[in-house]
């Protein structure tokens, strides 16, 4: 490959590239980061530059980068094959890795479908919803519930069933007709209710929309325990119970998207967990490779895997597939990622870091600007606010929440807001010292920028 100086390469990027979720006027005018290479819970970029992965490339590394094991079970592959199709075939890694996340996977699920990103997962997951109930017989039942403030991807069907404003409303005239149950957003009450004394009050709107569309709706779509797109909103205690239950007594298919909150981030595997609560189907992502390669899983029951079986004439098979569905590179770190989560007891190391985490922020919430700090395990949102008292915002255009994440580079740390809510979710390898940096930088940061 051609060596080019970073002026040179920024140059390129900005003559020729368009970024993702990203205002290309403002970029072609700023000093654009570029990322060389990764080890451990570091970035270096172009320069040699070290920053803390504060974001897990994403929300999707796990293991910190470049680790030897998952290294080493992709070059393995990389000798076998990098790709083949699995459609109409099969390989061993799939196989091996399909055992593997049945068996960790919340109780009920027993089937997976493969696909390549979290938006795929969650399409997949609509799909199978609606062609379940038709297989059945049951076509009147075609409308999906779901929340404002939700995100799932941005493909159609799952931006269908998103519910932000800012991100979706564009696409309206695309997308299907879905209809929307207040966020549990505790913190900005939509439905003008104080928690806890609104009584899940949030919750009763999901069941009354259900009444009103009884025999008529095939899933709720939830992303439990913590909208993450939407601003780190965390559910109160019983939420997701309660949802899973109501559900369950219309007879409405319960899909929880765990893309954001799978694989340990929640401080446990599945955020489900949390509350026991089991889906009829679940999307995962991100995590699910380490954050290494592109793959995602769509689990489902027998019970609906089964309405899915007939002769070929009966037309009940599920047509959907991508050319890369189980890619086996992906598969492979997949499979070298689920045996770390084993052998090195991930989870239970979690559990001090989690506390560290949660101490540290203490500190944080008393700034004069920080709202409300929501956290779930690994997965904190701290909400920058005009006014702490009246909970004013910070006006849109003003930026606040970006200023801080670019002030933070100083110190070596890289991070991604959502609006003004400043994102921390590193990597579940973050040593202990790390968080220590982590949190005395946004301290820095978020006073350096809110307090001029
Ligand atoms: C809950 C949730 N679902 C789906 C997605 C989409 O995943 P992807 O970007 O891999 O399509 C995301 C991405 O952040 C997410 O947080």
């Amino acid at each position: 490959m051609k060596r080019y100086t970073s002026q040179q390469l920024a140059r390129i990027d900005k003559s020729y590239i368009w970024h993702p979720f990203t205002q290309m006027k403002s970029w072609e005018k700023e000093d654009i980061l570029i990322i060389d290479k990764g080890k451990g819970n570091y970035l270096f970029d172009v320069n040699g530059k070290r920053y803390i992965d504060g974001v897990s490339s994403l929300w999707a590394n796990v293991h910190g980068h470049r680790h030897p094991r998952i290294d080493a079970a992709i070059n393995r592959q990389l000798k076998k094959i990098a790709h083949s199709t699995f459609l109409g075939l099969s390989h061993p890694g799939a196989i091996i890795l399909s055992k593997m996340l049945i068996d960790i996977a919340p109780e009920g699920l027993e089937r997976v479908f493969y696909s390549d990103s979290g938006a795929t997962a969650v399409e997949i997951a609509i799909k199978i919803a609606l062609q379940y109930w038709f297989n059945i017989g049951k076509h009147q039942r075609h409308i999906f519930v779901s929340l404002n403030n939700a995100y799932h991807g941005d493909t159609i069907g799952s931006v269908s069933v998103g519910g932000i404003g800012l991100f979706h409303a564009t696409y309206k005239p695309l997308l299907f007709k879905t209809i929307k149950a207040p966020s549990p957003y505790c913190y900005r009450g939509e439905l003008g209710l104080d928690y806890p004394s609104c009584k899940l009050a949030c919750v009763k709107k999901i069941d009354d929309i259900l009444t009103k569309n009884e025999g008529r709706v095939a899933a709720l779509v939830l992303e439990p325990m913590i909208q993450a797109a939407g601003g780190f909103i965390i559910s109160p205690p019983g939420y997701l119970t309660a949802a899973g239950r109501i559900a369950k007594r219309h007879d409405v298919l319960l899909i929880l998207d765990e893309v954001a909150t799978g694989f340990g981030r929640t401080g446990k595997m599945f955020a489900c967990e949390h509350e026991g609560v089991h889906p009829d189907i679940m999307a995962v992502a991100k995590g699910i490779s380490a954050g290494y390669l592109p793959l995602a899983a769509t689990f489902t029951t027998q019970n609906i895997y089964n309405a899915f079986l007939g002769e070929y004439a009966e037309k009940k098979t599920f047509y959907h597939g991508h050319t890369y569905t189980a890619n086996p590179l992906a598969v492979a770190a997949a499979i070298a990622n689920l045996e770390l989560f084993q052998k090195e007891k991930i989870i239970q190391k979690l559990q001090p870091k989690i506390r560290l985490l949660s101490r540290g922020l203490e500190k944080i919430k008393k700034l004069q600007h920080v709202g409300q700090i929501r956290r779930i395990g690994m997965m904190t949102g701290i909400e920058l606010v005009l006014d702490k008292k009246t909970k004013q915002p910070y006006p849109f255009e003003q930026r606040t929440g970006a200023k801080v994440c670019s002030e933070i580079r100083k110190y070596g740390i890289i991070l991604r807001p959502l609006d003004d809510v400043i994102v921390l979710m590193p990597p579940l390898s973050i040593t202990e010292q790390q968080i220590a940096h982590l949190l005395a930088s946004v301290e820095k940061a978020i006073r350096a920028v809110t307090e001029i």
